[in-house]
């Protein structure tokens, strides 16, 4: 049932996988999709982000930590949850790994900067690690371009730079928008407070990409 799990991991903060969990999940969310936000970093930014605002009190959220994330996505699954989205810690820690094992697709956001492509890169080598020696790994790993600036050529020069080390990356990408930081502030998702805006727009072709990307896996 993997094909209905997507985590957020990458071991470099501020990268934006709380924005990008809140979002995904609050898109399908609005979408009608029996959705499920597990807040797997004891920061808790994604649990607090729902509790700041009612726009999203109707989205189911779980916070988790190793000894408890397991038997979460196994009951949301038992009840029928169709998207579960786990945002985990800017740091190395068991619950991510655990996380990847449920997962259907991990996406690991990486802002266009060297230093962040080197440690999105450290964490593809340990996935791809894992799998080789035998654990059961997520079965698709994008990297994420996020907080790109528009019209700027770092953001198409990582993009060159990640394809030709290897990596996949998603073809949507997540641009730099004050939309974001306003719907944080709401306890909102741009999905719903400016459905017509840039950041709606990027947020839903990144779903309905994965969308497509789950559903072979
Ligand atoms: N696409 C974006 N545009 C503008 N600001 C963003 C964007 N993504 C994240 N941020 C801001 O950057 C900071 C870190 O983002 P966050 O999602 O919390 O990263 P992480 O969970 O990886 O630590 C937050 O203040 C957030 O509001
Ligand atoms: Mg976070």
């Amino acid at each position: 049932m993997r094909e209905r799990v997507v985590a957020l991991a990458t071991m470099k903060g501020g990268s934006g996988k709380s924005t990008v969990a809140t979002c995904i999940a609050g898109y399908w969310w609005a979408k009608k999709r029996k959705t499920a936000l597990i807040d797997a970093d004891p920061q808790k930014s994604a649990a607090r982000w729902l509790e700041t605002g009612e726009a999203l009190s109707g989205l189911r959220c779980e916070v988790a930590n190793e000894k408890s994330i397991s038997s979460k996505i196994e009951a949301l699954l038992e009840e029928g949850y169709e998207r579960i989205v786990i945002d985990t810690p800017g740091f190395r820690a068991s619950v991510t790994d655990i996380a990847l094992e449920h997962a259907g697709l991990c996406l690991i956001p990486v802002r266009p900067s060297p230093v962040d492509f080197e440690v999105a890169a450290d964490k593809v080598d340990l996935i791809d690690k894992l799998r080789k020696a035998g654990a059961e790994g997520p079965v698709a790993l994008r990297l994420l371009l996020t907080q790109v600036v528009r019209n700027s050529v770092v953001g198409r020069h990582m993009r060159n730079e990640m394809s030709h080390a290897g990596y996949k990356l998603m073809k949507s990408e997540i641009c730099h928008r004050v939309g974001y930081t306003e719907a944080a502030l709401m306890g909102s998702v741009p999905t719903l407070s400016q459905p017509r805006g840039a950041a709606a727009l990027e947020i839903a072709a990144l779903a309905q990409e994965a969308d497509k990307i789950l559903a072979r896996s």
